[in-house]
Formats: C-alpha cells, structure tokens, sequence
C-alpha cells in the first residue's frame, strides 16, 4: 500500500525526467545506501509466500519472479531488489572492459504502449568494478538471501572473433562471487554480438565459459532468431553444458506504430508478449526437458507470469514492467501467483 502510493505520486514526476535520468536517480539513490533502502523497501513489500519457492536447475528461488539483467548492470542496489520480494535477480550486462555505451539519448519511454526501446550498448563499469562491489556486499553480510547472477557480455572494442577471452576474463573476476552467470549473445546494440548465437561460434564459446565457470552458466537468446536457429542454438546450449537458457532479450522489430518507433535499439515491454511467449515455447519444445528455461518479455501481469509457468518455465524474469507499474508489482505478482497455487491445488 505504501510502496503504492509512493509510487503513485512520483512516477507523474519521474516520467516527467528523461527516461535515462530518471533510471539514474533512483538505481542511484538505492545504491547510496543499499542496507537502509533495502530495510525501508522491506518493510513496505510482502515477501513471496512459501509455496512460491522453486528451483531452476540448481538455484534454489524463493519466488519464480526475477529482475531481469540491464536495470542494475553494475550490481549497485542489490539489496533492495530483494527487499521488493524478487526470487532471483540478474545484475549486468558487464563486460571485460570498462565502456560508456552509446551516446545520449538512448532510453526511450513509449507509455502508450507501456514499452521501451534502449540502444544503451553495454555502458558499465566493468566486471572488475563488478566484482569488486559484490565482494563489499558480501563481506558487509548485505548479501541477499537469494542468487544473484551476474550477465556477462564482450566488450565493444573486443573483435568478435577474440569473444571467448572477453566473457573468459568476466568469468575468472565474477564466478566465485555469484550464483550463476548469463552469456549474453543476444542484445542488439552491440555490432555483431548476435551472430555469436550462431553455431560455430556459439558452441566454442559457451564451452570455453561451462569449462571455466563453477557455478551454473545460462544463455541468453534473442526473439529475433527464427525458430529453426532457436532450435540449433538450444542444442549447442545444452551440448556445451549450459544449466539453462534465458529467452528472450528485447527485439529488433517493432510491434506497435509510435513515432518513437523510428529510434534505433531494441524494444521491451507489453507488446513485445506475443513474440516472446511464441519464442519461449519453441525453446521449450527445442529444450525438452534436458534444461530449465527461464522466459522473459512483456510480463507485466499475474496472468502472463502464469502463462510463461505454464508452458513449462522454470521461472520468469522482467524488467520493462516495473517501469510503468512501479514496485510494488513484484508483491502483485508474487500474491496472484501464491493465490492461483492454491486454486490449483
Ligand atoms: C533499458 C534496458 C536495458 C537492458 N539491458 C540489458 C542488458 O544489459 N543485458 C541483457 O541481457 N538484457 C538487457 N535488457 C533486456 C531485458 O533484460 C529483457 O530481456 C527485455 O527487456 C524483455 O523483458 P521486458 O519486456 O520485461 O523488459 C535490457 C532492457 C532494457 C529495457
């Protein structure tokens, strides 16, 4: 209720900012003081009810409900996201190398459609920033009673075909610090980085990352591959000793008609649901029950959570929805879950 109405009156004032300012301000103002925001989002969010827990492979969740990798790429607000009753959470995407992204604008709000479309190209502090600010956390004892992974992807200044030592040198800085890693191939702002969901280079590189890696490794695939790639790249993945997949990213096409249609990047949110919930049963179908996959994509309901569970996800993630929700939709969701449970049991 209080998260609510909090929400209610400063996201007129919020919206009123640029979209990219205003992410800044509060991941920003959380991080400042990430025990006390976290404490006060507590005490204003429900936690999931028990029968929400659930397990993706070897992560054991509190919740099937997860905060999808782009909104905190340099981990800085962890515990908060917790205190809003996430099951999981994905920070990055981070990449070997320190990067400022592309340049200003690059986030766009498109409230009509409750969507967004980013061409932020990986800005992030690195995965040695990264690295560093989760060993604060954990020798703080801020450490959230949930995993958290970290999304790692190649460098901007990387040449794709020097990819694998890229996300290696992320691998060998993040591994021993968080619960599972994500090999990004698929977000559409960095030149190239999706023909890495291609075959040959696909299967060397999630290889090299399972070989080294010592905890769980995820893949991330775009709705943009059509359905045959989706199968082959879900067969490389599990070949290669991927522990799941992740579909999918943001997309390259355009399902709505707005003006803002005509900026560059990829596009997230309500009306990318159709897509994503096609491309997510097909990786299921492609999956067959040899790996847990994890769907996101346009989930900004109890009702569409729900339908990407039922089709046989592991768990859900989302980001686009908080935007124009607000917090407290994460407590939403995890109360309308635990409720159909219970109907259905
Ligand atoms: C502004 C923005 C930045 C994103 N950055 C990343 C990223 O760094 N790495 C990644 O794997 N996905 C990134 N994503 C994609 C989301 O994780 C998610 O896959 C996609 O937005 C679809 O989910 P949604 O409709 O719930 O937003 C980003 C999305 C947005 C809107």
């Amino acid at each position: 209720m209080l998260l609510d109405a909090t929400w209610r009156l400063s996201r007129p004032l919020l919206f009123q900012l640029d979209a990219e300012r205003a992410h800044r301000f509060i991941v920003g103002s959380l991080g400042r003081a990430p025990r006390l925001a976290a404490n006060l989002l507590g005490a204003a969010a429900l936690s999931p009810a028990p029968e929400l827990a659930c397990k993706v492979g070897p992560l054991h969740l509190r919740s099937p409900i997860g905060l999808a990798a782009g909104l905190d790429k340099d981990g800085e607000a962890i515990p908060s996201w917790a205190a809003l009753g996430f099951g999981f959470v994905e920070v990055g995407t981070v990449t070997a190398h320190a990067q400022d992204g592309n340049p200003q604008p690059r986030l766009f709000r498109l409230p009509a459609h409750r969507a967004l479309i980013n061409r932020m190209g990986f800005n992030n502090h690195g995965s040695a920033a990264l690295a560093a600010r989760l060993r604060r956390l954990r020798e703080s004892g801020g450490w959230p009673e949930i995993p958290v992974g970290a999304n790692i992807g190649k460098s901007k200044v990387t040449p794709l075909d020097e990819a694998a030592e890229d996300y290696l040198t992320s691998v060998s800085l993040l591994d021993e610090l968080v619960d599972y890693l994500t090999v990004n191939v698929s977000s559409p702002n960095t030149p190239g980085l999706r023909e890495l969901q291609q075959r040959e280079r696909l299967a060397p590189l999630l290889e090299a990352v399972a070989a080294r890696s010592s905890v769980p490794v995820f893949v991330k695939l775009a709705p943009d591959l059509e359905e045959s790639a989706l199968h082959e790249a879900v067969e490389v993945a599990v070949d290669s000793g991927c522990a799941g997949i992740i579909a999918t990213n943001t997309t390259n096409t355009r399902p709505v008609e707005d003006p803002l249609c005509e900026e560059a990047g990829g596009f997230s949110g309500r009306p990318l649901w159709p897509l994503a919930h096609e491309r997510v049963r097909q990786v299921i179908e492609a999956a067959s029950d040899r790996v847990p996959v994890i769907g996101v994509g346009g989930v900004d309901s109890v009702e569409r959570a729900q339908a990407l569970l039922d089709l046989g996800c592991a768990a859900v993630q989302l980001y686009s929805a908080l935007i124009f929700e607000g917090p407290s939709l994460v407590s939403r969701l995890n109360h309308g879950l635990a409720a159909s449970s219970g109907r259905a049991g």
